[in-house]
This record gives structure tokens, sequence and C-alpha cells, in this order.
């Protein structure tokens, strides 16, 4: 993959705010509590947002995530016993279980995503200890900014360094989509593993997906930013649904592959979708591999625009590839849609798109920066208006990926 160009990141600073502004301290507390002094090293892995490529990195395409400097905080230490005491003090829950007894349990909730990663590290061999992880985050969980993927990646490094197995950063990143895919159950892709973890300070990431190659690019926003909206619409049956499309790419990927020799959807250009979807009966899988052909396009023109600057031409692309995961990929529901249509009514607004897996959780909107004020006091008001819920908006800086403290 070609070397994108470094842009200036003066200015592309986001902040938290409906976060609460004493999130630090209470951290800080935290850490003061489970502290270096008692034998706890410290640790953090962020969420992510995705900029534009949304529900191909499962059909070999190509994503544009960035990590945020919002995430969850682990604080972990080597105990005697052959046990996992596992403590998440935003969910104010305590799990115990012994290192041979790491099966899934509806009743341990979130505690499964943990467990899930310890197996999976003694499924492949490695030798664990008992340990005590404790869990305290500033993201918004089930809001579609990867609280899953990170706290997968931190029990990741947590294990790791705990029990001093010196794996590979990508192994941790594949290991976490196997857990995620088989132990939990969601069939999710490797976009939100892999920005967690490889994330880089104001920079966002362009992934192959196909390749796992990737390159970092800064982004040049004087005069912009962007904004991540939570339409907290709860994401029920989300992971049913995303399983579903993903079998519908599958059953397109096979009628294609009787024609052509190709291992992935994103590998048609858009003369090779028109040549070949009438080939596709049914109207639904026609319309998931439109979305899938057409949205790796608009990764690619993005890149191409951010290359030259050309953020409006990015503004526009954000928007198409909300309406193509609206109208062929289904995939965005009322809250998000009406958030999209709002924010797109705004002055200063370039473009405005979902980001995650969809039906329900966040859209980004790229905005001119002196717009912010107005933006957020209209679009919070109409969203109410229709949809009855309240949005949170967050500001939030490009971060790293996951680490030790
Ligand atoms: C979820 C999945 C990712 C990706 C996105 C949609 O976040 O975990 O793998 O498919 O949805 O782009």
């Amino acid at each position: 993959m070609q070397n994108l160009p470094i842009f200036t990141t003066k200015y592309t600073k986001w902040y938290y705010k409906d976060m609460g502004d004493d999130c630090m301290d209470k951290i800080s507390k935290f850490f003061g509590t489970y502290s270096k002094g008692d034998g706890y090293q410290h640790f953090f892995c962020p969420g992510r947002v995705n900029l534009i490529g949304g529900h191909i990195d499962y059909n070999g395409g190509r994503v544009f995530p960035c990590a945020l400097e919002f995430g969850i905080y682990g604080a972990g230490k080597l105990i005697g016993e052959e046990k996992l005491i596992l403590r998440s003090i935003n969910m104010n829950s305590d799990i115990q279980v012994d290192l041979d007894d790491l099966e899934y349990n509806a009743n341990h909730g979130w505690a499964n995503y943990p467990k899930g990663i310890a197996k999976e590290f003694m499924d492949r061999g490695y030798q664990l200890k008992g340990m005590e992880i404790v869990y305290y985050g500033n993201i918004p969980v089930g809001a579609g900014l990867s609280s899953s993927a990170a706290i997968e990646i931190l029990t990741c490094i947590i294990i790791d360094s705990l029990c001093n197995l010196g794996l590979d950063k990508l192994e941790w990143v594949k290991l976490s989509q196997k857990v995620e895919n088989q132990y939990i159950g969601v069939n999710c892709g490797i976009m939100d593993q892999f920005a967690v973890c490889m994330g880089k300070k104001d920079h966002a990431i362009l992934l192959d997906c196909d390749t796992l190659e990737y390159k970092y690019s800064q982004l040049k926003m004087d005069k912009h930013s962007l904004v991540i909206i939570n339409s907290n619409k709860k994401r029920e049956l989300a992971s049913s649904k995303y399983n579903e499309r993903r079998t519908e790419c599958q059953e397109g990927l096979n009628i294609i592959q009787k024609y052509k020799d190709i291992n992935n959807l994103c590998e048609l250009n858009i003369l090779e979708l028109e040549k070949y979807i009438d080939r596709i009966e049914k109207e639904n899988v026609r319309k998931r591999v439109i979305h899938a052909v057409t949205e790796n396009e608009r990764v690619i023109n993005s890149i191409k625009a951010l290359e030259k600057g050309d953020l409006y031409l990015f503004g526009k692309l954000m928007n198409e590839s909300h309406d193509s995961l609206r109208d062929y990929y289904e995939v965005t529901g009322y809250e998000l849609d009406t958030l999209v249509e709002e924010a797109r009514k705004c002055e200063g607004v370039l473009g405005s798109r979902m980001t995650g897996g969809g039906f329900g959780g966040c859209t980004i909107t790229l905005i001119e920066r002196d717009k912010i004020q107005d933006f957020e006091k209209r679009v919070k008001e109409k969203y109410r208006e229709k949809t009855g819920l309240n949005a949170d908006f967050y500001y939030s800086t490009i971060g790293d990926g996951v680490k030790i403290l």
C-alpha cells in the first residue's frame, strides 16, 4: 500500500464533554485504590470510531478507524491461587472463577469477555497464573464505540504482561476477534480489535482487512472537528442482525464466485459489480453486495480526497456511506437516520454518518469548528423532539492504542 502523506494535526483536538468533567479525577482515584504500591500494574485500552468503511472489514475491504482517548482502564496483579478474580467498578460486579473452569456462563455477563480471552490463551497452550483484574472505564458500553474490543484487548495486555508471555500485538488482535466470534458469538470482523490495539495518537489507520496491511494517516483539520453523537438508542438484536448481514454477504459471494475467482466481495470493482449483480436473484443479497463494493470504493476515494486536503469531498463520501448503509445495507434505523439528517441541515456540516455496527449507537459528523455550539444545540433539540431521546455529544482527541501506564 502506498505511503500516505503526513498532515498537520495542530487543531485536530477533540475533547470530552458529556463524559463528565470529573472523569479524570475518578480514574486517579481508581488507580489510588488499586495502586502500584499494592502490587497492581496499570493499563489502558481505548475505544474507537470508524471514519468510513462500514461493514466491509469482514468482506476483505478497507476501513479507516481511529482510537479514542476514552476507553477502559485496568489494574491487575498476580494472586497465589489458580483463579481469576474479575471486578468491574462500573458494573459494581465481582466474579471469581477457577482457571480450569472458564466456559461461557450467561450469568457472568460482562466477565465472559475476560474469561473468554483467558481461555483462548490457555487453549493455545500458554500457562496462565492466578490473577485479579479490576476494570474501570469511561467509554459508554454498547454504544458502538467498541467497548467489547477494548475489554478484550485490555485483558490480553494484562494477561500477557502479568504472565510474561511476550506475544505479538497482532496475535492479541486475532485472538480477541476469535473470542468475540466463537466464545461470545458475534461474528464481527477484525477492525475494532485492530483499531483499539494499534491506534496511534492523532492518526487514523487505513487498514486493508484482507491483507492486514495498514498505514497511519494524520488528519489535516485546521478549522474542522469530528463530533461523535450517541443516539442512546439501545442496540437491540444488533448481534443477530449483524450475523444475518454476514450470512447474506457470504451468499452473494458464493454466487459471484461461480463467475469470477475471488475470495472477498471487496475484490470486485464497480464495473465488475455491474457485470455480475444481476446474477443474484434475492433483492436483499443484491443490496448487501452493492453496499460492500461501493463502500470499499468510497474508502479508496476518501483517502485520495484526504491526500489532496479536500475535506469537502471526504464529507460528501461520509454522507454517501451513511446513505448506502441505510438504503442498501439496512443497518441504520430511525434514530441514527434522524441524527444524521438533522446534522446535515446545520450550517458548517461537511458530512455525517453512522459509525460502528449500527442499529443504534453513534454517528460521527465532520463540521467547521466555529459552528459546533449552534450545531450541538440544534441537533439535541430536534433529536429529542423527533425521538423522545437525549443525544450525548463526545469530543475526544485521537489517542493511542492499548498501553501499559
Ligand atoms: C462492528 C464490528 C466490526 C465492523 C463494524 C461495522 O463494530 O465489530 O467488525 O464490522 O461493526 O463496520
